[in-house]
């Protein structure tokens, strides 16, 4: 598959979260998906141990399931809907609320919009977390995360958009059923909505100041 000219820092710098930029129209061919997996693998894991597991969901059926799961996650009380209309509420002014209401705009359109991203990616996880130690947990969660950010390099190199999205695991068992996932030996960590973006120019990221993140030697 033919891959966009962007250095690495380029791609490390515009591998952005994106909603409204994927094209719900483009099919994905699963070539592209399987050639971006492929070069995911080669992650490091925890021991050497490649204890995760990806599944592609395309069925459209089993895409509505799943969004339908997310949706009622986003809704529920407490949830992602109440968070982002408390955070309007608390704006200033008008200005500030219209700019609060611009910026949380993509995530409203992604719990609408789901169902339409014609492949979602489901990193798992052989075991489950419930009864691990917090040393066990970090080697655990580590063991995925590797893999599914090099996916998502690999999608953004093949002018594939991605965003982290963990919402729908407020229903994860439901979606287990959903996907034939045997829930008690094998967790979900996440979905990742895929599709080609509409234009592939992106920019970086507002992000703290590193000396504000930075710690040398001592906290
Ligand atoms: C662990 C994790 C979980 C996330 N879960 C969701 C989610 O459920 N829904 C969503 O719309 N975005 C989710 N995001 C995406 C973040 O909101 C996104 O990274 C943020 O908008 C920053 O985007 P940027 O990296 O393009 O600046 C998640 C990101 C991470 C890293």
């Amino acid at each position: 598959m033919p891959t966009l000219s962007l250095s690495i820092d380029e791609l490390l710098t515009t591998t952005r979260a994106v909603r409204q930029r994927l094209d719900l129209a483009r099919p994905v061919e699963f070539e592209v998906i399987q050639e971006c997996l492929s070069l995911a693998v080669q992650a490091p894991t925890p021991a050497g141990m490649q204890n995760w597991h990806f599944v592609v969901v395309t069925e459209p059926a089993q895409r509505s399931a799943l969004a339908a799961l997310y949706r009622r996650s986003a809704q529920a009380p407490g949830g992602q809907d109440d968070i982002l209309n408390q955070l309007v509420a608390t704006a200033a002014g008008e200005g500030e609320a219209a700019a609060l209401s611009r910026k949380i705009a993509p995530a409203r359109y992604l719990t609408e919009h789901l169902h339409e991203i014609p492949v979602h990616l489901v990193p798992c996880l052989e075991g489950r977390i419930e009864n691990m130690s917090a040393v066990e947990q970090a080697a655990y969660w580590g063991g995925i995360w590797p893999a599914t950010w090099s996916f998502m390099l690999a999608a953004r190199s093949r002018g594939l958009g991605t965003v982290v999205t963990t919402l729908h695991l407020a229903f994860e068992r439901e979606a287990a059923d959903v996907l034939g996932i045997p829930y008690e030996q094998v967790m979900q960590v996440g979905l990742i909505p895929v599709a080609y973006t509409m234009g592939t120019s992106f920019k970086p990221a507002a992000r703290k100041p590193l000396t504000s993140v930075l710690h040398w030697d001592r906290w």
